[in-house]
């Protein structure tokens, strides 16, 4: 109580005095802290805390009388989001410093979701990388430039598999596999977080959406996910354990239900499996609005399902304002208790001793710092380097690719010369006007600016609402009005005038990412006739597709030399794709998704399990688990990806046939560059269970390497296997390998390998 005495500024100053900020804060110390600040705090400003209200109305030179100040004086806000600006940022902060009664900082926070300024690529085109070491950096970045510019907490990674292409969100996650899944989490979060929470350059990282988001039914976003126990513990929770695993500080919960219970309402989830089976520590927000969604879902008012969230778990209420409105009322009623309400506020407060508010609340406005290191030179050029390593070559034909830098290109597509859409889906603090459009970048690289000629050639669809659609929030496409007959002469006339056609087709920005699910994900029909035009002209005809997800492509490949995924290649797209066509870099990224020949087959993924009657040999066969219109196989498998050099595997071994419990094996291949250029390819390494308790998948996958290998080079990769890669969730929940009999896959795709026996003692 002696604190009372104390004014707010005091306060703070107390407690800030307590620790040498060159040092990392003991957990304890924290603990003592939070525990005095929680004692004299009143019920109204402990819910307050539990507060995050988008930012709304907020203007610079912010006065004490709009509504977003008013609460955040009185106490009523924890934190922000949705607000730009080190101005807005800085006067906002001032206000719960200076002039709410005890001072607390505000934690602000933002999508940072790939890359702030300097934009990465799309998440799941980083995942296509499969390099560790650039994807933790392109985090690193994001946070460096974020955390100067006002920023604490972003809400990212996203983890959520999915194996859904018509889920727009795939967009924003790492593809279909639990093991990659988990390890592009941890690098996130490695990226983002560093190991001090509490330097002023790193960010509070917070993984979601917990749990099962990218299993929307129809992959129709928001819709009902339901799924077995065994799959959520197998396949889909991995990467969210990854990240806890990893120490992420925060978690927000998914709007889907999951076993029946709304995620932001479920104890099982929030409390059973996220802190006592995962160890969690930190504190979990919900997605926006997602406590009141519950009132939609079937659980009750707002006061009812306020109180389902923060019982269940769920610690800070993202914008539907229900704790901050309910809370009171159901403690005056016995429906919650104080102590739930102590806990969550010590959650949140906690972490912002953690990240060092206390000591000063203004730590990440840092205006110097801002003007040298957002989107800096160094920033973008490693955009540009992870945007080139993130593409994936499906189709090479007659050596399409790579291009001379003298060639004539006939540079055609709907967004070949937009610099809008090049950044994706949630890249809302991205410089738009300052991103490279494919033309530019194109101009830049070649060896003369006047080789690279350009005509639309088509818009983005023919349906003018659904390009409206898609073209929302800024992304402008630039729909052409002139007939589809003018545009496509245009574009063929200038094909007869190059050498070599250069496409862009595919999406736009905003055709994935949040609400934007699709049934028919194929390139649109007037795109496919405008390229049929073009390779009538003899020429040959490079596609470069942009996508934020897997296309159906069956009625493009036909009608293509080559086809390259740049998905959306961030700030440096321009760059980043010249760089690959004129072969200054060779393509090494693999599909993190299985291409499906069409939407019929989804879900469809690479490590399935078997039926009981399988199909083995030639489709088509009568009471055989397949289809009569079209084969099992995929139009490209999970892991493929080519390079403008080939790779050949051979000699894979294993130091020991048998692996005994707690021994651990090698497992070597020898990889070799068996074409005339350097180039880079992803080792990967999976495994079968052959007879198990409950039915194992086809193939998992438990380990990877990029290498880099010269002309004509071989390496040796070693992988070990252990115990632990080859175990999994039982029926009861426990985590073990069973002893048996194994197979070891060592390749260049889920469907290119070697193989070999191995057996558990
Ligand atoms: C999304 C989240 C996002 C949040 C805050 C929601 O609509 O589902 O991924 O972090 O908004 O912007």
């Amino acid at each position: 109580m002696k604190y009372l005495i104390l004014s707010s500024v005091g306060f703070l100053l107390f407690l800030g005095s307590c620790i040498n900020p060159q040092q990392k804060e003991s957990t304890s110390g924290i603990d003592q802290k939070v525990d005095s600040l929680l004692s004299i705090m009143t019920l109204e400003e402990k819910i307050g805390q539990l507060n995050l209200p988008s930012a709304g109305d907020v203007s610079t030179g912010i006065s004490t009388n709009t509504g977003i100040a008013k609460s955040i004086k009185e106490g009523k806000v924890g934190g922000l989001f949705n607000i730009n600006g080190l101005d807005k940022i800085r006067a906002v902060q001032k206000v719960a410093v200076e002039e709410s009664r005890l001072g607390i900082p505000l934690i602000i926070a933002k999508d940072v979701i790939h890359g702030y300024k300097t934009i990465f690529p799309i998440p799941f085109g980083l995942s296509a990388s499969w390099d560790m070491d650039l994807i933790q950096q392109s985090a690193r970045i994001a946070a460096e430039e974020a955390s100067a510019d006002g920023i604490a907490w972003t809400f990212s990674p996203m983890t959520d598999i999915s194996r859904d292409p018509r889920w727009g969100r795939v967009s924003e996650g790492s593809g279909e596999d639990p093991y990659l899944g988990g390890q592009i989490a941890a690098a996130m979060v490695r990226g983002y977080q560093g190991d001090d929470l509490s330097a002023e350059n790193t960010l509070l990282a917070c993984v979601k959406h917990f749990a099962l988001y990218g299993a929307s039914e129809a992959g129709r976003d928001y819709n009902t996910v339901d799924m077995s126990r065994l799959r959520m513990y197998n396949d889909y929770f991995p990467p969210y354990k990854a990240a806890v695993d990893a120490g992420v500080g925060t978690v927000m919960a998914s709007f889907n239900e999951v076993d029946g219970i709304p995620a932001t309402g479920n104890k099982w989830l929030m409390t059973n499996v996220l802190r006592e089976e995962w160890g969690f520590d930190g504190f979990v927000v919900s997605d926006y609005t997602g406590v009141s969604e519950m009132i939609a879902h079937g659980m009750g008012d707002l006061q009812e399902v306020s109180a389902m969230a923060l019982k269940a778990g769920v610690e800070m209420d993202m914008v539907s304002e229900g704790f901050l409105t309910t809370l009171k009322k159901s403690v005056d009623e016995g429906k919650v208790s104080v102590e739930t309400i102590d806990n969550a506020c010590r959650l949140i407060l906690k972490a912002k001793f953690q990240l060092g508010l206390f000591d000063d609340p203004y730590k990440y406005m840092d205006e110097e710092r801002a003007a040298k290191e957002l989107f800096s030179d160094e920033n973008r050029a490693v955009a540009r380097k992870i945007a080139s390593e993130s593409m994936v070559l499906l189709k090479n034909e007659a050596e399409a690719l790579p291009i001379k830098k003298e060639a004539k290109i006939a540079l055609i597509g709907p967004l070949a010369n937009n610099k809008e859409n090049m950044v994706g889906t949630w890249s809302v603090s991205a410089v738009i006007s300052k991103s490279i459009s494919i033309y530019d970048g194109m101009k830049e690289v070649s060896a003369n600016p006047e080789n690279i000629q350009y005509a639309k050639g088509s818009n983005l669809v023919e349906d003018p609402d659904l390009e409206e659609r898609i073209s929302m929030f800024g992304k402008n496409t630039y729909r052409d009005d002139r007939p589809e007959a003018e545009m496509i002469n245009e574009a063929v006339e200038l094909a007869n005038e190059s050498d070599i056609v250069v496409a862009i087709l595919g999406e736009a920005s905003e055709s994935s990412g949040e609400s934007s699910s699709r049934t028919d994900i194929s390139i649109p029909d007037n795109q496919v006739r405008l390229l049929k035009a073009l390779k009538e002209t003899g020429k040959k005809v490079v596609v470069v597709l942009l996508s934020g997800r897997p296309l159906v492509l069956g009625e493009i490949l036909p009608h293509s030399d080559a086809i390259l995924n740049a998905w959306f290649p961030g700030s440096e797209a321009g760059l980043a794709l010249a760089d690959v066509l004129y072969g200054d870099v060779n393509p090494s990224g693999k599909l993190t998704m299985t291409y499906p020949q069409n939407v019929g087959q989804i879900p469809i993924y690479y490590s399935h399990k078997n039926t009981g009657r399988p199909l083995e040999g030639e489709w088509f066969q009568k009471f055989k688990s397949n289809y009569l219109d079209v084969s099992n196989e995929p139009q490209f498998p999970f892991g493929f990806g080519l390079s403008y050099t080939q790779f050949k595997y051979d000699n894979l071994k294993l130091s020991s046939n048998s692996l005994s419990k707690d021994s651990t094996i090698n497992v070597t291949v020898e990889v070799s560059n068996t074409g005339d250029r350097d180039g880079k390819e992803v080792v990967q390494l999976y495994m079968r269970d052959l007879v198990g308790t409950i039915t194992r998948p086809v193939k998992e996958l438990i380990g990877f390497e990029k290498i880099e290998l010269k002309a004509g080079e071989t390496k040796t990769v070693e992988f070990s296997i252990s115990e632990k890669d080859l175990a999994f969730y039982h029926q009861d929940m426990s985590f073990y390998a069973e002893p048996g009999d194994f197979k070891v896959f060592v390749g260049s795709s889920s469907d290119d390998v070697l193989e070999s026996d191995l057996e558990l003692k």
